[in-house]
């Protein structure tokens, strides 16, 4: 039996869709505008595609996008200078430090001085011991797209074996905890884990964060479970051949070996196209909620954990 291939693509859309009626009736009912505002300091190739990636999409859903792009050398006091004018701006619901900053800024200290109630990335330590205690917080992005797909796929999640592949705290602490909010059984496995296709083997979910091109293999997967794979790990492609300066073509895998898992598992993520293009709905999703409650109303239904 083939798995059923989740189209992160469609839903990421989807969620774009729930966003932009939100938005469209948070104008037109309060005359509120949702505001993201997103700060870029230097100018790492792959973070100012994303960047540009996020203000597009911000617009596209009819919320107000504030990019602000800073020298490399800019000084620890001129950014948490404009993170504070930001915090105090009414107009800014949401603000997103993309990472990762230059060595000589203090990456905690920036992110802990975003006024949680608009750090939409929910990293600031406030949101992670929320989070961690199961009380309403602001939720990262790629854990929160991930829980969105799984109930989704599975309805209620409550009493499934969750197995996390990855400790990390962007991914793996959070995932591990929204899914225990949602009455999973939860593991968090990683790189030293004993045994690890044995733990993975006991599981009806898995999702695969660990940063390791296709480690996750179809021998490992019980059958029928659903495979959430994290991973975008660029790998040499020789079979696809050479580019014009004479280097190896390359392509993108997950951390999960795509084909063998597919065969096994009831429901899969492919990469590219499975969570990827959640993240970036995810944060326009937790915009709109940031700007719901700055001004004391309902949240928007399904865009929330
Ligand atoms: N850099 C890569 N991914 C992310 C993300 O989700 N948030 C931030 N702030 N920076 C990133």
């Amino acid at each position: 039996m083939a798995a059923k291939i989740i189209d992160g693509k469609a839903f990421a859309a989807d969620v774009r869709g729930k966003v932009t009626e939100h938005v469209a009736r948070l104008k037109e009912e309060h005359g509120i505008t949702p505001g993201l505002a997103v700060v870029l300091v230097g100018e790492d190739p792959a973070s100012q595609v994303y960047v540009r990636s996020k203000g597009k999409q911000t617009v596209e859903v009819g919320m107000n996008s504030f990019e602000h792009k800073l020298d490399i050398d800019t000084s620890e006091a001129d950014l948490l200078a404009l993170i504070d004018q930001l915090n105090a701006d009414p107009t800014v619901h949401g603000i997103l430090v993309q990472l990762p900053l230059p060595g000589h800024l203090n990456s905690d200290l920036v992110i802990n001085s975003i006024d949680p109630a608009k750090d939409v990335d929910g990293f600031h330590i406030s949101n992670v011991g929320l989070l961690g205690t199961g009380q309403k917080s602001m939720v990262p992005c790629t854990p929160l797209g991930c829980l969105m797909m799984l109930r989704e796929h599975h309805g209620s999640l409550s009493g499934l074996n969750a197995v996390v592949v990855g400790r990390s705290n962007i991914v793996g602490k959070p995932m591990a905890n929204l899914l225990l909010k949602d009455s999973c059984t939860v593991t968090i496995a990683h790189s030293r884990t004993k045994d690890l296709p044995e733990v993975v083997r006991g599981a009806d979910i898995v999702v695969g964060a660990v940063g390791r091109p296709e480690m996750i293999v179809g021998d490992w997967i019980k059958p029928g479970a659903t495979v959430i794979d994290v991973g975008i790990n660029r790998i040499d492609a020789p079979e696809r051949g050479t580019n014009e300066d004479g280097s190896v073509k390359t392509r993108l895998v997950g951390d999960c070996h795509f084909a063998s898992c597919a065969e096994v598992a009831g429901a899969i993520t492919p990469v590219p196209g499975g969570v990827g293009p959640m993240t970036i709905a995810c944060l326009l999703a937790n915009t709109v909620t940031a700007c719901c409650r700055a001004n004391d109303l309902d949240e928007p239904q399904g865009l929330t954990a």
